[in-house]
């Protein structure tokens, strides 16, 4: 696989903008107060505290594929705003992977959240902070879901893997088909270390934004059919067996060491008997 993770950065913005469907083809919005802006080039989703919060979600649901959304996030003091951005299927045993972001208060950092949830079974967070302010600017948040692994990059830097180790007896998303979501809601209760900061209200709406979203998947109809649609751009043609290669190891193992701050598999408070199975392997962290 040459060097697919550089390729990525020199890129994919452009590309990326360049085949940007609108994003009232993909997407429907959910909740209060949530819009669609610039010819559906812009997504707003906002919240206050008469509103309950915004959202949106897809028309179509997955089955693999590697989905890039810019996301711009509620600035200044946004403690306690969750905005999240994540897949889904249906049921008690329901397969997830998420994005969280926590807002925080002014200057100081946001936490990006991330977990796996197979056949229901969740309880794999993964905490980061990042090496930019994601209030500022948009930044490119995108999961890739294919058979071998599932990659969570930003701005196509891959900072957490969970790879298919179903030939060892552990679960993996591979057989429901997945909703994209995205919501804008208050977390004072958990987000702001348990709740020790609520959210003030003063500086409502909180607004995240949303555009570029780019997504190469197979998408899978209510028929059961699933139809696999590679787009042109030449960053989305190799998702379906992408992986990490030795550049973007590197770039993960950056990431980890200086950037995480939580760690499931390191968590021997909440694990005294052991750790999770998928944590045995220094491979798939
Ligand atoms: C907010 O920032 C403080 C100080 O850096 C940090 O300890 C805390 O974990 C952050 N909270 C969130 C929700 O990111
Ligand atoms: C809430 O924000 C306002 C305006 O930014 C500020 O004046 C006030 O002190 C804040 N309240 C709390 C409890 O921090
Ligand atoms: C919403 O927040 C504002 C600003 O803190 C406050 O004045 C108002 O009473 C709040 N409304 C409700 C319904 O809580």
């Amino acid at each position: 696989m040459p060097s697919m993770i550089l390729l990525g950065l020199l890129l994919a913005s452009s590309l990326m903008a360049a085949s940007a469907d609108e994003l009232s083809q993909d997407f429907f919005l959910t909740g209060v107060g949530g819009q669609i802006l610039n010819n559906g080039q812009l997504l707003m989703l906002s919240l206050d505290n008469t509103t309950g919060g915004s959202g949106f979600e897809s028309k179509d649901t997955y089955l693999f594929g590697r989905f890039d959304m810019d996301i711009k996030l509620v600035p200044g003091n946004s403690a306690g705003t969750v905005t999240t951005f994540y897949l889904s299927s249906q049921g008690s045993n329901h397969d997830e992977i998420d994005f969280e972001f926590l807002g925080n208060l002014s200057g100081d950092p946001y936490t990006i959240h991330t977990n796996v949830f197979s056949q229901g079974i969740g309880g794999r967070e993964m905490q980061f902070q990042l090496w930019f302010d994601p209030t500022l600017d948009f930044h490119t948040y995108t999961f890739i879901w294919n058979s071998v692994q599932i990659i969570f990059m930003v701005d196509n830097i891959p900072i957490r893997e969970f790879k298919n180790r179903e030939s060892d007896g552990l679960s993996y998303p591979n057989k429901q088909p997945m909703t994209i979501y995205s919501s804008l809601w208050d977390g004072e209760q958990w987000a702001t270390r348990g709740g020790a900061v609520k959210t003030n209200w003063t500086d409502a709406p909180f607004e995240t934004f949303f555009k570029n979203f780019n997504g190469n998947a197979c998408v899978v109809f209510p028929n059961g059919i699933s139809s696999c649609d590679s787009k042109t751009s030449t960053s989305s043609l190799s998702w379906q067996s992408q992986q990490l290669n030795s550049e973007g190891r590197s770039y993960l193992r950056w990431v980890q060491k200086h950037f995480m701050t939580y760690n499931y598999c390191k968590d021997y408070k909440r694990f005294p008997n052991g750790f999770p199975p998928e944590c045995r392997s220094s491979k798939s962290h």
